[in-house]
């Protein structure tokens, strides 16, 4: 890549594409989270189901990443992963949990917040099996998280799982592999707006009722 030096102090965007109401929610914030994401889908936008999910660890430092959201449920939203990453370990010493979207061609971010947990074998399995056989493949072969002393060990274990797995089709779901359920409390629709007066329209949960509110930019 041949690149020539920008002052990102320059860089900035003004938000004029939409705006967010009070009279735009509906009453679940589940059920608006999935219109924006099927307005995000519909917007070809690449990858709109990519998160950060924020987790913290027993010291409370926290870390990042960005993970796939694989389903959304009438209680929360799904992802899959290593059940002994680094992610799952800071889970299993704290529940609780941030995910983030960015959807910057719509000038729209979502935050997200809640306790998190396994969702059950039986439908991580179910998962499983619909993934192309390289990715579960993929999931045999990587110790996520771990250190690792050259990409040729990761290459020759794929090699080796290849010839014990000739004839299995789909394989067994790992042992440490599934998915985990985030079930919000708390959700932020924010939209860009011009000068910075951005919307950001809340929902809390209080017992078993959500409530909203606006925000300051
Ligand atoms: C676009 C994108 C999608 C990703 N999707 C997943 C995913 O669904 N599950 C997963 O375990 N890692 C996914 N990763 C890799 C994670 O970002 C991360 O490297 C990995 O989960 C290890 O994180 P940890 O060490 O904090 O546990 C994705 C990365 C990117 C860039």
């Amino acid at each position: 890549l041949n690149t020539k030096q920008t002052d990102i102090s320059k860089l900035r965007e003004n938000y004029t594409l939409a705006s967010l109401n009070e009279s735009d929610l509906l009453p679940n914030p589940i059920d608006f989270f999935n219109k924006w994401l099927q307005e995000a889908i519909a917007s070809k936008l690449p990858e709109p189901n990519a998160m950060t999910l924020s987790t913290v660890n027993e010291n409370g430092r926290p870390a990042g990443r960005i993970l796939l959201l694989k389903e959304v449920t009438k209680a929360g939203f799904i992802f899959y992963t290593n059940y002994e990453s680094r992610k799952a370990q800071e889970i299993k010493s704290h529940n609780q949990v941030a995910i983030t979207f960015l959807w910057k061609e719509l000038q729209r971010q979502v935050r997200i917040e809640g306790k998190i947990s396994k969702i059950s074998r039986a439908k991580s399995e179910a998962y499983f099996i619909t993934r192309p056989i390289k990715s579960q493949m993929g999931a045999w072969a990587s110790a996520q998280s771990k250190t690792i002393k050259s990409r040729a060990i990761l290459e020759q274990k794929m090699e080796e799982l290849k010839e014990r797995f000739k004839d299995t089709n789909p394989l067994p779901i790992p042992e440490n592999w599934g998915g985990y359920e985030v079930i919000p409390d708390y959700i932020e629709f924010w939209q860009g707006r011009r000068s910075r007066l951005h919307d950001r329209l809340i929902y809390e949960l209080s017992g078993n009722k959500w409530s909203t509110s606006r925000l300051s930019p």
